[in-house]
């Protein structure tokens, strides 16, 4: 069964693995494990004792790109362990442990493009607040809200 734990050396083979994955595949792959770690709180989404993906808990609301983008949330599947339904169980894990942060609701935002993501939104019980349309980029974002 898969679960939240913190990021550790236990997990290194699997972890290196996947950054190997990561760094190979064409798939769409946005952030590296650790990157703006310090306004996060990461956790490794762990199956069978091996790493299957990078999940971030933001209590303070942070955004790269637009300030109407600010999120909670973000989760990420090692290439080779998509589509068997992690990413979903990713986002439901992740919920648990905002709640237990003490957030009593998340904000969530994908691209409209970004079809798996919109569906573990909307499988996790996502509320569409609006769509975000930003210069410089094709697609519109899609800002959620999921109470906890
Ligand atoms: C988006 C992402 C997390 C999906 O993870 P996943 O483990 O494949 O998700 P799930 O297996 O739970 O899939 C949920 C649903 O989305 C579908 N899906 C997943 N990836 C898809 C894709 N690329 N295109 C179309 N559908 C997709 C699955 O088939 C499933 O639908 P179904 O049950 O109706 O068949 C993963 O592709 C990823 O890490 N992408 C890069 C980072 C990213 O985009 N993170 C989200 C930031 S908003």
């Amino acid at each position: 069964m898969a679960y939240l734990a913190t990021p550790s050396p236990r997990y290194r083979k699997s972890y290196l693995a996947a950054l190997r994955e990561i760094k190979q595949t064409t798939a769409p792959t946005v952030r590296r494990p650790f990157a703006r770690a310090e306004a996060a709180r990461s956790f490794w989404l762990v199956d069978g004792g091996k790493y299957v993906g990078l999940v971030q808990i933001r209590v303070k609301r942070s955004s790269g790109v637009d300030p109407r983008l600010k999120n909670n949330v973000y989760y990420e599947i090692r290439p080779s362990m998509r589509k068997k339904g992690y990413g979903t169980i990713a986002l439901k894990l992740a919920l648990k442990m905002a709640h237990r942060i003490g957030l009593a609701r998340v904000i969530l935002v994908c691209r409209k493009n970004n079809v798996g993501s919109r569906k573990i939104i909307e499988r996790n019980g996502g509320k569409l607040l609006r769509v975000v349309s930003v210069r410089g980029y094709p697609q519109p974002f899609l800002k959620y809200e999921i109470g906890l």
